[in-house]
């Protein structure tokens, strides 16, 4: 059993988890490690892709928000207690089902439809747990004929109140960051992994993601962007089919249903250290030179 925490200690380190979490190690505590699962930790030939090629933008500023990075200092995590490294009994994971096959194309006029049959199809959803405690389901947002999609971990408390994805701050951020790219929000599409609001915000199960991906994965093949791009570990470890860390992702193009991945920070994750969002602003920047965009010059 694991032992009962006091409010203080499970924020400190819920914190902790949440920082890991962030810069995608998920799964550090884990053990065993599955063979089968480790196999998957391999880097596939599709996905070596191009080398590094996004370069910063020259400064002190982070590109998309004008902040100068290095103002803010992370909060060190508090420190843990042991127990709280004990080792507890994990089951290895099941592996990640395959996506299904990508879709034929649709025509762009159709597409608006289209994207309405799946959330038709998905209807009043109760087909994993999240259902019970949703207020609104968050299907998406944005342009059916978008160049550019951009897929999340999961609705947060303001989106599922609103019903719409990225609403709340770490939305705000992702404004800015469209913004700097030369675009607005409606000409581009936004996604999540689960449909539905996890309890707290906490990472979606094995078996929630199992079960909303495959309509995102619809949602992508009607939209056909040119390039996806995935914020956080979660939205990459979906695309991909396979858990690796973040670092081992970000900088180069992916290939997912025969479109281009790239693979950035999530924005919550900017706004806890926003030290990082000169790294993301650079992974923006390979998307930009693959949909060949130029940053809006400053008046
Ligand atoms: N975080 C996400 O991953 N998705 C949202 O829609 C909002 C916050």
């Amino acid at each position: 059993m694991a032992p009962s925490l006091d409010p203080a200690t499970r924020a400190a380190l819920l914190t902790r988890v949440r920082f890991y979490r962030d810069l995608g190690l998920t799964e550090f505590y884990r053990r065993p490690v599955d063979p089968e699962l480790a196999a998957q930790w391999t880097v596939e030939p599709e996905n070596l892709g191009a080398p590094a090629v996004g370069v910063a933008v020259p400064g002190s500023t982070s590109g998309f928000s004008g902040e100068r990075v290095g103002e803010h200092e992370l909060q060190p995590a508090p420190a843990l207690q042991p127990h709280f490294l004990e080792d507890q009994p994990i089951p290895p994971r099941k592996l990640i089902p395959a996506p299904p096959q990508v879709a034929a194309a649709t025509p762009p006029a159709d597409r608006a439809a289209a994207l309405e049959l799946i959330r038709e199809e998905i209807g009043e959803c109760t087909r994993c747990p999240l259902h019970a405690g949703r207020q609104k389901l968050v299907f998406g947002d944005g342009s059916p004929t978008a160049r550019l999609m951009f897929v999340g971990e999961g609705p947060g408390a303001d989106e599922d109140a609103q019903g719409l994805p990225f609403v709340g701050k770490a939305g705000q951020l992702l404004n800015n960051m469209i913004a700097a790219m030369g675009l607005k929000r409606e000409e581009v599409y936004i996604a999540n992994v689960v449909k539905c609001r996890p309890p707290g915000n906490r990472v979606p199960e094995q078996e929630e993601g199992a079960t909303c991906s495959p309509f995102l994965f619809r949602q992508i093949d009607v939209v056909r962007p040119e390039v996806l791009v995935a914020l956080g570990a979660t939205a990459a470890t979906w695309l991909l089919g396979r858990r690796q860390p973040l670092a081992g992702l970000r900088g180069r193009v992916h290939s997912v249903r025969g479109t281009k991945l790239i693979v950035t920070y999530h924005p919550a994750y900017l706004l806890r250290d926003p030290r990082q969002k000169k790294e993301a602003w650079a992974d923006l920047q390979i998307a930009m030179r693959e949909l060949g965009l130029k940053p809006p010059s400053k008046e």
